[in-house]
């Protein structure tokens, strides 16, 4: 048993109670990013058009010291059409810390067991977005995550489509979609909702 696990538990939950989903909603909402920033209600109802994906959410992974929530990731997974077949794209989101246990390895752990999980549930290949340009670019990059390099689009809540440039990827099972994926030059369509 390693350092962190002694000091914190790393839950892995299919589903969360309802009690938990109030926990995690809060500790969403109130915890700041890495600029020390807290969504607007403005910026939130942004944020719930393009990021609508919680029913792709196959798993959560929440870290907690004593009975605190200090961490959380979701892990997703859902079908799409890619050159006229379908994949499983796996996915990670959510991916929090309590600002006061920050640089403590608990991102790190999580994305451990996320990308454990993912090999289990058999997912091709996985994408995530984030701030290539920050250090989450060279962390993500540790997990096998690239730059996509180029657009990625997904449909909002109201089923406008969006298009945005700070995409990653990593292989989980298919090598070779990986390669096809990161060599094609269309937009690559992620589906119902970015995460
Ligand atoms: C990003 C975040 C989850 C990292 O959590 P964490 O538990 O502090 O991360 P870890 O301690 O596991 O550190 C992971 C790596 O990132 C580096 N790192 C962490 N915070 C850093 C910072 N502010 N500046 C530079 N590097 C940083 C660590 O040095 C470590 O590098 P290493 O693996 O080479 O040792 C946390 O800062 C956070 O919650 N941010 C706000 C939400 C967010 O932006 N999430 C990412 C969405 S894509």
């Amino acid at each position: 048993m390693d350092k962190l696990h002694v000091k914190y538990s790393v839950d892995i939950l299919d589903e969360l109670t309802p009690t938990l989903r109030t926990i995690v909603s809060n500790f969403r909402t109130s915890v700041p990013d890495i600029n020390g920033k807290i969504r607007t209600p403005k910026e939130e109802i942004i944020h719930q058009e393009k990021f609508c994906s919680d029913s792709d959410i196959k798993l959560w992974i929440l870290v907690f010291e004593k009975n605190m929530l200090i961490g959380t990731t979701a892990v997703y997974a859902r079908s799409i059409k890619y050159n006229g077949r379908n994949i499983l794209l796996g996915g990670i989101g959510k991916v929090r810390v309590k600002k006061e246990n920050r640089g403590e390895g608990i991102a790190s752990a999580m994305m451990e067991a996320a990308m454990d999980q993912m090999k289990k549930l058999k997912c091709d290949i996985a994408f995530l977005d984030t701030n290539i340009d920050s250090f989450l670019g060279k962390f993500y990059k540790k997990y096998g995550f690239v730059p996509l390099n180029r657009p990625y689009t997904f449909l909002g809540k109201s089923r406008k489509r969006y298009s945005d440039t700070d995409g990653m990827i990593a292989q989980i099972t298919s090598k070779a979609l990986f390669t096809e994926i990161l060599t094609d030059s269309k937009p690559f369509d992620i589906g119902f909702g970015n995460w």
